[in-house]
């Protein structure tokens, strides 16, 4: 199994649009994906789900352990796609603490999906590098950074390549899979020149070239609790998603599924 957290240092940046998506990209050739909603504020389960609030999830297993998977794992409509609500524990109760103190349990977590027979694990994060998220990222085999493409993107971009450093250090095995620009205006000069200028100042190993481009379609998507792809107009949206899969499978080394 592979495992993929969807992190970045600033909020609101795509992360839970990205995730979503890209999961289901993946589940669409049969490849076994599990979604796990790794924020507490629940931002997966509030799109896909009507019940999540109601749902045992991820921090409830941080705070303990000994849950099995079957009660955390919920089903779609797709059979190769299931998700892990984010729970009811909020991460005080999931034991709190500094950065290193879920490792153990996230592993253990990690274990349990790998045991159920998953392909891939991508885990949907809250916003910044540290505590639960911190110890979700040095556990993963991989990351994923979204990066808005407007001008305060640009200004985290140092920060974002000091926390990828840090979290490097902690993880030395992390494939850092890269930086996907997300709600890119091909149509605005501005956001253009933004992602002109992340693409100079980026790595070039850590840049994708799918971007996703903004779209009023992802917010009708998520008021109907569906990944884009689902929505009667959505065969557009859904390539760059494919695309995006793609080019996830050559960094890891694999052959790109066809569809
Ligand atoms: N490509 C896009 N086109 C249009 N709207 C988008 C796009 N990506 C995200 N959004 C919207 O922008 C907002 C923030 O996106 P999202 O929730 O995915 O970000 P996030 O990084 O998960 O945020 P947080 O840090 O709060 O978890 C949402 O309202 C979402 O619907
Ligand atoms: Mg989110």
């Amino acid at each position: 199994m592979t495992s993929i957290a969807v992190s970045s240092q600033k909020g609101g940046v795509g992360k839970t649009t990205l995730s979503i998506n890209l999961a289901h990209a993946f589940a669409r050739v049969g490849i076994k994906t599990l979604l796990v909603d790794a924020d507490p504020q629940g931002s997966v389960g509030h799109s896909l789900t009507r019940q999540s609030r109601l749902l045992t999830g991820f921090y409830d297993f941080l705070a303990d352990p000994g849950i099995p998977m079957e009660r955390l794992v919920v089903p779609t409509r797709l059979e190769t796609f299931s998700l892990v609500a984010s729970g009811q524990a909020g991460d005080y109760e999931a034991g709190g603490g500094g950065n290193g103190s879920h490792l153990a349990r996230v592993r253990a977590f990690l274990r349990a999906v790998a045991q159920r027979g998953f392909d891939l694990c991508l885990m949907d994060t809250a916003a910044g590098l540290f505590g639960v998220t911190g110890d979700v990222v040095a556990t993963c085999d991989a990351v994923l950074i979204p990066q808005q493409a407007e001008p305060l993107g640009i200004r985290s971009v140092p920060k974002l390549l000091e926390g990828l450093q840090r979290l490097r250090i902690m993880n030395p095995h992390l494939n850092v899979l890269g930086v996907c620009l997300s709600m890119v205006q091909p149509d605005l000069a501005d956001s253009r020149e933004v992602a002109t200028t992340l693409r100079q100042i980026l790595p070039p190993e850590w840049l994708f070239q799918t971007h996703i481009p903004r779209d009023p379609l992802f917010i009708r998507a998520s008021a109907r609790g569906l990944p884009v792809g689902l929505l009667e107009a959505g065969a557009g949206v859904q390539r760059v998603f494919d695309a995006l899969r793609s080019e996830i499978e050559v960094k890891l080394g694999r052959a790109p599924s066809a569809r």
